[in-house]
C-alpha cells in the first residue's frame, strides 16, 4: 500500500453531496454499505448515519487516510489498489455500493481490462490501450461486488452523461442495470475538480431502464429523459431551460478571428506562422511565438501569450488546440484563435482539449466532406466544468 499523497490526488467529497446520497437512501432497509475508494470517509459516515444497522465495507488505496476513518466492529477498511483487485462479493441482497472515484485514467493489466471488455462497460479498443477512466474501472468493480438488486451509486464527471468516452458504460449501466435517476449538480459545487458532476442510481442487473429520471440540484426541477438519447449523450441538449446555468463560451467574454492568408501565401512570404497542421502535432501543448511579430502592422493577425489555437479544418486537425506561451505568431486561415480574458484563458484551454469538447467538435463540425469548425459552434459550446 501506497502512503504517499502526491501520488493519488485526493478531492474529498463534499459533505453537501454525501448527505444528499445519505437521504436519497435513508428509506431503504440496507445492510451493507460498501465504500469504493472511500477516501477520508465522506461518503460512507454520511450513508451509515442514516442506516445504523448496516456494516460497511470500505475500500482505499492511501494509508494515509486511515487516521480519519476510525474503527468500529461493523466498519471494514481494506487497502486495495481495485485497479489491480477485486473487492470482495458482498452476501446480502440489500447492499448499496457507492464511489466518488477518482476522475483521471490509470492504468490496468491486460486480464483486467478484457474483463472490463466483458462486462460491456468499454469497448475492445481498451485492450490495446493499457490507460483507461479509472471511472468504468470502479463501476466495474462495484458489479463484480454486486448481487442482483444490489443498489448502486456513484459520483462521476459531467463527461458521463455527455462524452463518447463513456458510451459503453452508459450503454451497459442503460440495458443491464437499471440505471433510473440521476442528480446534476452546479457547475463548481465539487471544490478543487473543476469539474460538475452527476450522481447516478442503479440497480444492478435489473435489467432494462425505461428512461432516466434526471433532476438538478439547485432548481430541484426533474425531467425524464428516453433512453436512446441518455445513451446518445444528449441530456445536457435536452435540458437546456432547466440547465440554463451552463454557461457557454460566449459568456466569458471571448474574441474569435481567423487567420487571413492561406499556408502557402504565408510560406511564401517568407514568415513564421502556426498552421493546422503544427497544431496537431502540438495538440494540447504551449507554443513559443516570435516576439518581434508584436510590432508589425496587421497585429490583429497575430497571437499573442495567453491566446488559443484551435484548427478548423482537416480531419485529423480539427479541434486540436494549442496555447501560446510566449511572444507573437501568425497563423493561417486553417486556424482561429481564441482570445480570452487573462483569468480563464488556461482553464477554458484545459476544457477545451478535453475529450469532451474533442467530442463535441467531431459530433458538430459542419459539411460532409470536408468537415469544419465555425465561430458559432466554439461561440455555442457549453462550458460544462468551472473555469
Ligand atoms: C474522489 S476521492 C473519494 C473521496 C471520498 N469519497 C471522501 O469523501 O473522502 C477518490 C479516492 O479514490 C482513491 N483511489 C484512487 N485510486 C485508487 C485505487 N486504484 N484503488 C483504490 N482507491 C483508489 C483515492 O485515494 C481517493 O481517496
Amino acid at each position: 500500500m501506497k502512503s504517499s499523497r502526491e501520488k493519488y490526488d485526493f478531492f474529498p467529497t463534499p459533505l453537501s453531496i454525501a448527505e444528499e446520497m445519505a437521504q436519497w437512501y435513508a428509506d431503504s432497509d440496507i445492510n451493507h454499505i460498501v465504500d469504493l475508494g472511500c477516501g477520508e470517509g465522506n461518503l460512507f459516515k454520511a450513508v451509515k448515519k442514516h442506516q445504523c444497522e448496516s456494516k460497511v465495507s470500505a475500500y482505499e488505496i492511501d494509508s494515509s487516510h486511515m487516521d480519519k476513518l476510525g474503527s468500529a466492529d461493523d466498519i471494514g477498511i481494506f487497502d486495495l489498489d481495485l485497479t489491480q483487485h477485486s473487492p470482495r462479493q458482498v452476501k446480502e441482497r440489500s447492499s448499496l455500493i457507492i464511489s466518488n472515484p477518482p476522475f483521471c485514467k490509470g492504468e490496468l493489466n491486460l486480464s483486467v481490462r478484457k474483463k472490463v471488455v466483458l462486462s460491456g462497460l468499454a469497448g475492445q479498443h481498451i485492450i490495446k490501450s493499457k490507460r483507461i477512466r479509472l471511472e468504468v474501472v470502479f463501476l466495474y468493480r462495484a458489479l463484480e461486488a454486486s448481487l442482483p438488486g444490489s443498489l448502486i451509486c456513484f459520483i462521476l464527471p459531467i463527461a458521463f452523461l455527455t462524452s463518447r468516452v463513456f458510451y459503453r458504460a452508459r450503454k451497459t449501466m442503460l440495458e443491464e442495470h437499471c440505471w433510473d435517476s440521476c442528480t446534476i449538480y452546479e457547475n463548481n459545487e465539487f471544490e478543487g475538480t473543476e469539474t460538475r458532476v452527476v450522481m447516478i442510481h442503479a440497480t444492478a442487473q435489473a435489467g432494462e431502464t425505461q428512461g432516466v429520471k434526471v433532476n438538478f440540484s439547485k432548481s430541484g426541477l426533474t425531467k425524464k429523459i428516453d433512453i436512446e438519447d441518455v445513451e446518445a449523450g444528449k441530456v445536457l441538449d435536452l435540458c437546456r431551460n432547466e440547465c440554463n446555468d451552463v454557461p457557454k463560451i460566449q459568456d466569458f467574454g471571448v474574441e474569435l478571428s481567423r487567420g487571413k492568408q492561406c499556408a502557402k501565401m504565408l510560406r511564401d512570404i517568407g514568415l513564421q506562422f502556426v498552421h493546422s497542421s503544427h497544431i496537431r502535432q502540438l495538440h494540447s501543448g504551449l507554443i513559443k511565438g516570435v516576439s518581434k511579430s508584436n510590432e508589425t502592422e496587421n497585429k490583429e493577425q497575430f497571437a499573442r501569450a495567453g491566446d488559443i489555437l484551435i484548427s478548423r479544418v482537416g480531419t485529423r486537425c480539427l479541434g486540436k488546440a494549442v496555447m501560446v506561451e510566449s511572444g507573437a505568431i501568425q497563423y493561417s486561415d486553417s486556424v482561429i484563435c481564441l482570445r480570452a480574458k487573462k483569468q480563464y484563458a488556461k482553464g477554458l484551454f484545459n476544457y477545451l482539449v478535453s475529450d469532451e469538447v474533442q467530442y463535441y467538435f467531431q459530433k458538430y463540425a459542419h459539411g460532409s466532406c470536408a468537415k469544419l469548425i465555425t465561430y458559432d459552434m466554439i461561440r455555442e459550446l457549453p462550458v460544462s466544468v468551472a473555469i
